[in-house]
């Protein structure tokens, strides 16, 4: 008998070469990071937006029949993957900066640019300057442009504003290009990206009014779920970043940051003593960084984007980060300074390249580990019953060619909570 009667929610996806998943709802570390589950010949049920049954033809008719009336996805041989997560993005911004980049690509450092008024303030001019609406308008071409690359679910930080009104501005601005959007984003305040000019004189102050107003203001709208902050010499020092994370924490904002990006500024025993929820970039962590990360449970996000497009020929030590029993994410860093794309395959690709990490760490790192680094390892970056069916189909015959088969779109179609949502041509 079947398990229920068949629902018009129901889509069979059928005619896979491969199903490729890491498994559980905790961050994988060590030697599971590589742990990936890959089933030859398997078909995917989702029924109400959730996955219902994941395995071979026959055992899916033995127990919920024919199916005469699901949405069919023919996979026509390719490989089924959990829907990629982006745990760190800046994804509402105006303006761009092609010029800086073309300056960058003729010899400047990001940090002499920067230093010259250009780099995030030239952003935060722009962004200042442009309205909710438009902002919003900004943030869906760049989530159909994660769509199109297989990302389902991504984080997105304000962080251009640096003031009140315009750091909230932002987040509105994440919460209504989400509202019409396949992709679900989740929201982060990072009013401590920078000191803005009119406080640059009383760093303090600026500090002052995070803690004191942007925050509980944040928080009081519902706006945000985490509060982050660039925590970097120069920037953001350890002592002020532990209070910016801890008036998060105050008002109900999880803790998660920049930290040791260019150089070893604590950040990585910070996100430790706090139990953040990640740890990102970690470009310069140091040994005793690395050991404070994995004696925390701490996520490591990295970010190898950001190397390549800063042109530093220097990466996060991934390799030491697993070794280590640090579980290690993986994300775009999207952004029109330090790492302008949304594509969670060119990440990966550079993840084997030049992180060093395998296939099968590298698709945990931008699947289940991203989901967990958002407080979301129950709901989804599995393949698994119960979760909820957000999943990406690839034009391939199996897992290897994400990162073997270079350069291309590999995304053939998009499943979203159960709907198809993209369907290449
Ligand atoms: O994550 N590290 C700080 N912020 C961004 C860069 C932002 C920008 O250049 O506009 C980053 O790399
Ligand atoms: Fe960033």
């Amino acid at each position: 008998m079947p398990e229920s009667t068949p629902m018009a929610t129901d889509l069979l996806i059928h005619n896979l070469a491969e199903v490729a998943t890491p498994e559980g709802t905790e961050p994988r570390r060590g030697r599971d990071q590589g742990r990936v589950r890959r089933m030859r010949g398997a078909e995917v049920l989702c029924r109400e937006g959730r996955i219902a049954f994941v395995g071979e033809a026959e055992e899916r008719r033995r127990r919920f029949g024919e199916l005469p009336d699901a949405e069919r996805l023919d996979g026509r041989g390719g490989t089924l993957i959990p829907g990629f997560v982006d745990p760190h993005t800046h994804l509402p911004w105006a303006g761009s900066r092609e010029e800086e980049f073309s300056a960058r690509l003729a010899g400047k450092t990001y940090q002499e640019i920067a230093a010259a008024g250009g780099g995030i303030l030239s952003t935060v001019a722009a962004t200042r300057g442009t309205s909710e609406e438009d902002l919003a308008a900004n943030v869906a071409r760049r989530l159909d442009h994660m769509l199109a690359c297989g990302t389902t679910t991504a984080e997105a930080k304000s962080g251009y504003g640096l003031s009140r009104d315009d750091e909230l501005k932002q987040l509105r601005a994440i919460r209504r290009a989400a509202a019409s959007h396949a992709v679900d984003l989740v929201p982060t305040l990072l009013a401590a990206h920078e000191i803005p000019p009119e406080h640059r004189q009383d760093r303090r102050r600026y500090v002052d009014l995070i803690c004191e107003e942007i925050v509980p203001a944040t928080a009081e709208a519902g706006l945000a779920r985490f509060c982050d902050v660039f925590c970097e010499q120069g920037v953001f020092s350890a002592e002020e970043s532990r209070r910016v994370l801890a008036a998060g924490v105050r008002h109900g904002l999880a803790p998660r940051l920049h930290a040791d990006e260019f150089v070893d500024s604590g950040g990585a025993e910070l996100a430790a003593e706090l139990a953040a929820f990640s740890a990102d970039h970690l470009m310069a962590v140091s040994p005793a960084g690395i050991e404070a990360l994995a004696r925390a449970g701490v996520t490591a996000v990295l970010l190898p984007g950001t190397s390549f497009f800063l042109m530093k020929h220097r990466y996060a030590p991934a390799r030491r980060l697993v070794e280590a029993g640090v579980p290690v994410a993986l994300a775009t860093d999207c952004n029109p300074g330090s790492s302008y794309t949304e594509s969670m395959p060119m990440v990966v690709v550079l993840a084997v390249f030049e992180l060093g990490l395998s296939i099968e760490e590298s698709l945990t790192a931008a699947t289940l580990n991203a989901a967990c680094s958002l407080g979301l390892g129950h709901e989804i970056g599995t393949i698994e019953t119960a979760k909820r069916a957000d999943l990406v189909l690839l034009g391939a015959p199996n897992l290897l060619h994400l990162a073997y088969h270079y350069g291309v779109n590999p995304v053939a179609a998009v499943v979203k909570g159960g709907r198809v949502a993209l369907r290449a041509a």
